[in-house]
């Protein structure tokens, strides 16, 4: 098994230590071991025994504690760390850090450090703006200390601009990116997501229950491992997944042009919306009336956007989804074989749809894998796994 990341934390004085909490709590889910170092004025805003209770260890706030065997805090911690965030990262810590300062623990162990340095920007607008911070910002970069924000809107003293910490689940994706290899670096990726829309009339339609979270999470995996991904997503309440081009599609139609659109220099191509089958024949430009008894639709077969792809002259390495509700496996290879996919990932409807976990089997030609449930993103890192051995 995989040993999980382990990140130290580093809390500097600001009001935005409070998202740092919950940042704990998402890293832990996500098999990320946490080690919280504070400075003094960090605690201030946020006590020590919230982040002890948080990370199940306890924080490290002064040099000189004996509770390390060598008595070396700053050497030792930095040793087991694969990397250091400071979050919230101060105006006067960000500049402590250019300068190779080392007056309390937090920025010793960052001199001594030997994983790379992740810097949370937080401070007032404009604190943010002035040249001096701007100076340090351009120097970090250049120092290879990767930064991630600073966002912008409503700040804590009540003016809106660039400078608020990012979200907690901003700063995990970040940092989940951070520790995944770029096994798909130069690679571009297509992925379709969510469901389709058939519209009746102006007010109803045609659809089904896909969340766009299985989509999402490959587009997410993908791009974490370093692909130039393109979204085309259906309709969904998700968030656009971080460093992916999104594009939206309304209906089955207009996913089919998108994707006909972006397809040509694509190396990979992998469908996992749930795409209307059918569409009305006609779009009721009124809406219409009920009427004693039954009402007919005539609907129409929309054009199988996965089918057309694998059958382009140079086509991309063409993946599939299939969710079946009965004779999963044997359903999907079928589908694999009509559509001529090199490989197709089964899973059953009721346990698929809408939920945050997933249980696949990935078909090829060698045969069946099956994977374990998991989460969403980790099915969808070991989906992108799979895919890399194949190429
Ligand atoms: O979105 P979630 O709530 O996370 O749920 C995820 C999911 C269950 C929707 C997903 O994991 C999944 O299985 N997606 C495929 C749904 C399906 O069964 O599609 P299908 O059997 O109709 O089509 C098979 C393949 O052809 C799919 O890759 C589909 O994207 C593609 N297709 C289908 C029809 C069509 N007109 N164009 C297509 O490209």
């Amino acid at each position: 098994m995989q040993k999980n990341k382990s990140l130290i934390l580093g809390i500097t004085g600001g009001i935005a230590a409070y998202k740092v909490a919950e940042l704990v709590r998402l890293c832990i889910k996500a098999d990320i071991d946490v080690q919280v170092v504070m400075t003094e004025s960090a605690t201030q805003f946020i006590t020590p025994m919230t982040m002890q209770a948080l990370s199940g260890k306890p924080v490290f706030v002064g040099m000189w504690d004996s509770t390390i065997d060598n008595g070396m805090p700053h050497i030792e911690l930095s040793r087991e760390a694969d990397a250091i965030l400071i979050a919230p990262a101060s105006a006067e810590f960000i500049a402590k850090l250019l300068h190779g300062r080392a007056d309390d623990l937090l920025s010793t162990l960052c001199l001594a450090r030997n994983c790379p340095l992740l810097v949370a920007p937080a401070m007032n607008k404009q604190m943010w703006e002035n040249p001096a911070t701007q100076r340090n910002f351009a120097q970090l970069k250049a120092d290879r200390i990767a930064v991630f924000g600073p966002g912008n809107g409503e700040q804590a003293c009540g003016e809106t601009g660039d400078g608020r910490m990012l979200e907690a689940t901003e700063l995990l994706a970040h940092i989940k990116a951070h520790f995944t290899p770029k096994i798909f670096a130069n690679k571009k990726i297509l992925i379709t997501a969510g469901a389709t829309i058939e519209m009746i009339d102006p007010v109803r339609a045609i659809t089904n229950l896909s969340s766009g979270k299985m989509g999402y999470a490959l587009a997410q995996a993908a791009a974490d491992m370093g692909a130039t991904v393109t979204l085309v997503s259906g309709a969904t309440q998700l968030p656009a997944p971080f460093n992916v081009n999104m594009h939206h599609a309304s209906d089955a139609a207009s996913m089919h042009r998108i994707v006909m659109e972006n397809v040509s220099d694509q190396d990979i191509f992998i469908g996992v919306a749930a795409v209307a089958d059918y569409s009305p024949n006609e779009v009721a430009n009124q809406k219409i009336k009920k009427h004693e008894g039954s009402l007919t639709l005539h609907l129409k077969r929309n054009q199988d956007i996965l089918a057309t792809v694998a059958n382009l002259p140079n086509p991309p390495f063409c993946v599939g989804f299939a969710a079946e509700s009965e004779r999963v496996i044997e359903y999907a290879s079928q589908k694999r074989i009509e559509k001529k996919l090199p490989l197709i990932v089964a899973n059953e409807v009721n346990s698929a749809i809408g939920r945050d976990e997933n249980q696949v089997t990935l078909i090829d030609k060698n045969g069946n894998h099956a994977l374990a449930r998991n989460d969403k993103y980790k099915i969808a890192k070991a989906i992108m796994q799979h895919i890399q051995q194949m190429l």
